[in-house]
């Protein structure tokens, strides 16, 4: 099995800053790419602010701090991975885009490297298809915020080699995660389930079974969850959400997963959540 110590985290948004601070943080070289270099700048700051978090909390001394921030190196040409032994893939959710990137990166990286991508939901099969590797390319699902959710979702392409899942769950048992494989279906596990819990909250919000707020309540003091649904997707983000939705709709052709017309028109209206400063609640 390749001896994996080079990290390569392409996209240095929410998610890919979260997954290099993870990697780095457990004593991994990260190289972190972004087409944009004021991403990289924001992502070192959110990183160096995340992990001074974690020494205040007595979680990480400052001198392994300091190494973690040594390890991670960032710039905006993908060829830099070159010499990566494994490729994490977290830029935005487009099919074309990250096709693209993967038919690059298939060119670039070593042979033997998987190329794994953070989707939410763009199939994992297609994205293989793009290479001459489609045993080695495999989803890797992180949740948000990384550094503090355990879970990994690993999602297994019609390709994907049983070596590579393996090498891919011991890779998250090395970062302290645990490591659940999906089969490549839309929306996964995560969203599959997800989702229609969260659009199903907004046709009650929309027909006025309840207010956000006892909405919200119900879920949390009833049910146990540690927030409410819509709580949940102003914090995940209206439009991802309705992009995950919409995924499900195509891809299973059944009516139950059409997204809620509530949710079509606050998207419409920029009303994203948190992000936008509104979307169930005002933030
Ligand atoms: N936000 C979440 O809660 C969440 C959770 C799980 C998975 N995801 C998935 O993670 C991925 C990233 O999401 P995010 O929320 O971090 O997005 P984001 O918009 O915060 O960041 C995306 C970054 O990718 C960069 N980028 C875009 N195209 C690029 C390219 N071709 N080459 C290099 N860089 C490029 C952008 O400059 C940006 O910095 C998506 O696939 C998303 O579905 C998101």
């Amino acid at each position: 099995m390749i001896d994996i110590q080079r990290i390569g985290v392409i996209g240095a948004g929410t998610m890919g800053n979260g997954i290099a601070q993870v990697f780095t943080q457990s004593g991994f070289d990260v190289r972190l790419v972004d087409a944009a270099a004021p991403a990289l700048e924001r992502a070192r700051t959110t990183i160096a602010k995340s992990l001074e978090k974690f020494v205040e909390k007595g979680k990480l001394t400052p001198a392994d701090r300091d190494a973690a921030l040594g390890r991670l190196s960032s710039g905006t040409d993908v060829d830099a991975l070159a010499d990566a032994d494994y490729i994490v893939e977290a830029i935005v959710e487009d099919a074309g885009a990250k096709r693209d990137l993967f038919a690059r990166l298939d060119t670039l990286a070593r042979p033997d490297v998987i190329l794994s991508s953070n989707t939410s939901s763009i199939s994992i099969t297609t994205l293989g298809a793009a290479t001459s590797r489609p045993d080695k390319v495999l989803g890797m699902h992180f949740m948000n915020p990384v550094p503090l959710m355990t879970l990994v979702e690993l999602i297994r392409g019609q390709a994907t080699s049983a070596d590579s899942m393996q090498t891919a769950t011991a890779l998250c048992g090395r970062l302290g995660k645990t490591a659940i494989e999906a089969a490549d279906y839309p929306g996964f596990i995560a969203n599959r389930i997800l989702m229609p819990m969260i659009n199903e909250a907004i046709f009650a919000l929309m027909e006025g079974v309840g207010t956000a707020e006892a909405i919200d309540t119900v879920m949390k003091l009833g049910m146990n969850h540690p927030m409410g649904p819509l709580a949940l997707a102003d914090f995940i983000g209206l439009d991802v959400c309705l992009a995950i939705m919409n995924v499900l709709h195509d891809g299973l052709g059944d009516p139950k997963y059409r997204p809620c017309p509530l949710l079509r028109r606050m998207v419409a209206a920029g009303h994203l959540g948190r992000k936008a400063g509104r979307g169930f609640y005002p933030y």
